[in-house]
């Protein structure tokens, strides 16, 4: 990964470089205090992008509590409301190193499987997330404003064995 890039963790005064993103990105945009109440939430998964010193990218997420999509217990489940990386910045490997910092957020908050919702027509996105490991679950007919149909996609957390560990 490039020198000049990092990931931390969202700062308040962040807010109108990350609100100026998502309106530049995504046709879903929201009022502040919608950020910063997720902020205040979760804010290990609520991270912004740095290349050359200026913020290029964010990921936002939520802890929901539900029954598992993979089973039938009661999970904490880790739900990616919004991520967008600058047009000019995209297919460097931002956006995954993001996503897969974002999860490791929700996953200390005890998220044991992700979830999003992402346009059917969005297949840059959809691409990228297939790529992560995600994959359709399901049609949310009509789920955007103007109509559009999303793909619900998740995904279990990978738990990495350490060498010679056992199940017992
Ligand atoms: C989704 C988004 C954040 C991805 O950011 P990005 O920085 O371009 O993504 P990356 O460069 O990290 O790509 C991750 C992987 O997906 C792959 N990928 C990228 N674009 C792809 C495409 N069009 N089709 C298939 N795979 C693609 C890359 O090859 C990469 O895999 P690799 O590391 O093995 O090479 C970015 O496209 C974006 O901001 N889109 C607009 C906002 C948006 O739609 N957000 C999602 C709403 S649900």
């Amino acid at each position: 990964m490039n020198d000049s890039f990092s990931v931390r963790q969202f700062h308040p005064d962040d807010i109108k470089q990350v609100v100026s993103i998502n309106q530049r990105c995504l046709p879903e945009n929201y009022p502040d205090q919608f950020f910063m109440g997720l902020h205040y939430h979760a804010p290990k998964a609520f991270l912004v992008a740095e290349y050359e010193e200026e913020i290029i990218g964010y990921i936002m997420c939520r802890i929901e509590r539900g029954i598992s999509g993979f089973g039938r217990m009661p999970v904490k489940k880790g739900h990616i409301v919004s991520v967008a990386v600058l047009q000019t910045l995209r297919h460097k490997g931002f956006g995954k190193a993001l996503i897969t910092a974002g999860m490791e957020g929700m996953m200390g908050y005890g998220a044991t499987e992700f979830f999003l919702e992402v346009r059917k027509t969005n297949e840059e996105a959809i691409g990228v997330y297939e790529k992560l490991g995600y994959s359709v679950r399901r049609v949310l007919r009509g789920y955007y404003r103007d109509g559009e149909d999303a793909y619900l996609m998740v995904k279990k957390e990978e738990v990495i064995q350490e060498e010679g560990a056992t199940d017992e």
